[in-house]
């Protein structure tokens, strides 16, 4: 199912991208947690920097697919972005982001939200540019790996991009 040898390919761990950094007050909402576009920005330069590091070329942002809010960041936490490229297509490249918030006094982590961005990479004309192809390897990797391409038809037929006949990979969901 997987290329075990294919040129030029990369692994999702290539393009692992880690950023730490506190919430300051001027990052809060009216109820002292952290306000939401502060923390898509953060995962939007982070999956940057992850997808650059794929592709070694420029990226831009072209869909946020899906961002769960799940747990309130309070003010002077500590958060940290995982980024990882999670598949490759021809120009686009899905970035799957973990965030995490750290405990001040036992220093655990707990899961604080999830999301997935995808950029597409272009020269400096902003002409598309094909980007090399990923291997996933843990089991976490593959499952975003096959999952990707389910994301990539939903994110395009609700953009407009694609007839919803189109997407084989969604409608095999309801067969
Ligand atoms: C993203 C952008 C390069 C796509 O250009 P385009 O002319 O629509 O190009 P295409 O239709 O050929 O699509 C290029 C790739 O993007 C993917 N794509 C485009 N829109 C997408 C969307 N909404 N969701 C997922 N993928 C998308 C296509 O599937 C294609 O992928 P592939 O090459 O891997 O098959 C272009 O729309 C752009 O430059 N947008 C502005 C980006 C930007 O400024 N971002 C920052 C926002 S402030």
């Amino acid at each position: 199912m997987y290329k075990i040898i294919v040129m030029n390919s990369k692994h999702p761990k290539d393009s692992l991208t880690i950023i730490t950094d506190l919430v300051l007050p001027s990052e809060t909402n009216p109820i002292g947690n952290m306000f939401g576009g502060e923390l898509l920005a953060r995962m939007d330069r982070a999956a940057s920097i992850a997808a650059r590091r794929h592709c070694r070329r420029i990226v831009v942002t072209a869909s946020v697919n899906h961002v769960a809010f799940n747990k309130m960041i309070p003010l002077g936490s500590v958060v940290t972005v995982e980024a990882k490229v999670s598949r490759a297509f021809n120009s686009s490249m899905e970035v799957f982001m973990d965030v995490w918030i750290e405990d001040r006094e036992n220093g655990m982590r707990s899961k604080a939200n999830e999301a997935i961005y995808t950029f597409v990479a272009v020269d400096e004309m902003g002409q598309t540019v094909q980007v090399p192809e990923i291997i996933p390897e843990t089991a976490v990797e593959k499952e975003r790996y096959d999952a990707a391409l389910r994301r990539r038809q939903l994110s395009l037929v609700l953009a407009g991009k694609m007839a919803p006949k189109d997407a084989s990979e969604l409608k095999a969901l309801f067969e």
